[in-house]
């Protein structure tokens, strides 16, 4: 099955009710049943029979067939965010007393999470490559976390080796997919174990939905499912997985546009002397662009700039100076967005990730490449000048 079938039609093959094309949202909190026999043994299978919208819902089940076949994962569980999948499925694999090895750069608020299980005897420690996680490795390690390409700096992990690591150590894998999408790269292929990723980039597209997705081995979603997505709460809404599924309709096509407005930028930066570096790995210059080639299909629109500065005023001085790219958080939309650490984030926190001042993070939306290639070209002028 291709991918852009099942993003168009998977779970969708008998005709919707008078002939409509899109699936009925149904807005049910709960479902009732012939007795209270069978609703004993729905409650007891919750997981995958419908009862209540804080545990199964028909159309959140429809986005999540579509989500897991496109991982090829055996089930899919989706969340009312990035982050609820992401607390939800840490929290399933460890217990008090258990360790976390975190792998790269990781988005900021997965290392706040796990500091926050510092109060319930959960540990963690962060190793930027294999060979330090031989050294930081310990007896009660569970679960490698990483991302590839890593938060902010685009590193690319080779990731047929990192799960045979954690795999000869015993460990769970669980990879941030959010960056690629599954339609660019499939961890599950690559022997990781669960697959996060956040909806509200790339996969939703229009910045109008906030949502996760977890996919993996029934093994490890049905327990998650019956225990942390009902207890945390973090239900997705059956109206966030219309939006999902009709974010998917147009994934396909989206990110081949996203590849190729993304590339013509990050290549006009690459080349121009007031740019120190550019981090993508889809940029023949990228350390990891080989690595990348071979175990990814295509490279989505998010990277960093490096300026060739260390003053956060000429930092500010050229985002102001942009016209196309609105300044915000969050990424992965058809609108064109920027962001500099040295500007947004805490100072102390910047400096222990390693960002250097001058980065700054662009996501290249949909709008024309020329448009945002003079749109840069201008601002970076405009600096010159300044300095
Ligand atoms: C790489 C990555 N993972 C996860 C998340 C969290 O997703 P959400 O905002 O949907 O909770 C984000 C959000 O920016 C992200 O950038």
């Amino acid at each position: 099955m291709d991918d852009e079938w099942i993003c168009g039609r998977l779970g969708e093959d008998e005709p919707w009710m008078l002939g409509a094309v899109n699936p009925p949202v149904f807005e049910n909190s709960l479902f009732t049943f012939a007795s209270a026999a069978e609703l004993g043994e729905a409650i007891r299978n919750e997981d995958e029979r419908y009862v209540y919208w804080r545990g199964t819902n028909p159309t959140v089940d429809l986005a999540q067939r579509k989500l897991a076949a496109l991982e090829r994962a055996e089930r899919a569980k989706c969340f009312a965010s990035g982050m609820g999948a992401i607390s939800a499925t840490i929290s399933s694999l460890v217990s008090a007393g258990d360790h976390v090895l975190v792998l790269g750069a990781v988005y900021g608020p997965t290392t706040q999470f796990l500091r926050y299980l510092e109060k319930f005897g959960v540990t963690h420690t962060h190793v930027d490559d294999l060979a330090s996680g031989d050294s930081a490795i310990r007896e009660t390690t569970r679960l490698l976390y990483f991302e590839s390409p890593s938060y902010m700096r685009y590193e690319v992990f080779d990731i047929p080796a990192v799960t045979a690591w954690a795999a000869e150590r015993g460990l769970v894998t669980v990879m941030d997919n959010t960056w690629s999408t599954p339609i660019f790269q499939k961890p599950i292929t690559m022997g990781v174990d669960l697959v996060v990723t956040s909806l509200s980039k790339y996969v939703g597209g229009h910045s109008d939905l906030v949502g996760g997705v977890v996919a993996g081995p029934s093994r490890l979603i049905r327990p998650l499912a019956l225990t942390e997505y009902q207890l945390y709460g973090a239900a997705m809404s059956p109206h966030d997985a219309a939006k999902v599924i009709k974010g998917l309709r147009t994934l396909p096509v989206r990110m081949a546009a996203h590849q190729e407005r993304g590339l013509a930028v990050a290549s006009f930066l690459d080349d121009h002397p007031a740019v120190r570096r550019v981090n993508h790995p889809g940029l023949p210059s990228h350390p990891g662009h080989a690595l990348a080639a071979r175990q990814m299909s295509g490279f989505s629109s998010l990277f960093s700039l490096e300026l060739d500065t260390e003053s956060r005023e000429e930092v500010g001085a050229f985002i102001d100076l942009l016209r196309h790219f609105r300044v915000g958080v969050s990424w992965g939309g058809f609108e064109s967005l920027v962001n500099a650490p040295a500007l947004s984030v805490e100072e102390s926190v910047r400096a222990t990730m390693g960002i250097p001042v001058g980065l700054v993070r662009l996501s290249v939306g949909l709008e024309p490449a020329d448009t945002l290639i003079k749109d840069l070209g201008l601002a970076l002028e405009g600096v010159g000048r300044l300095a």
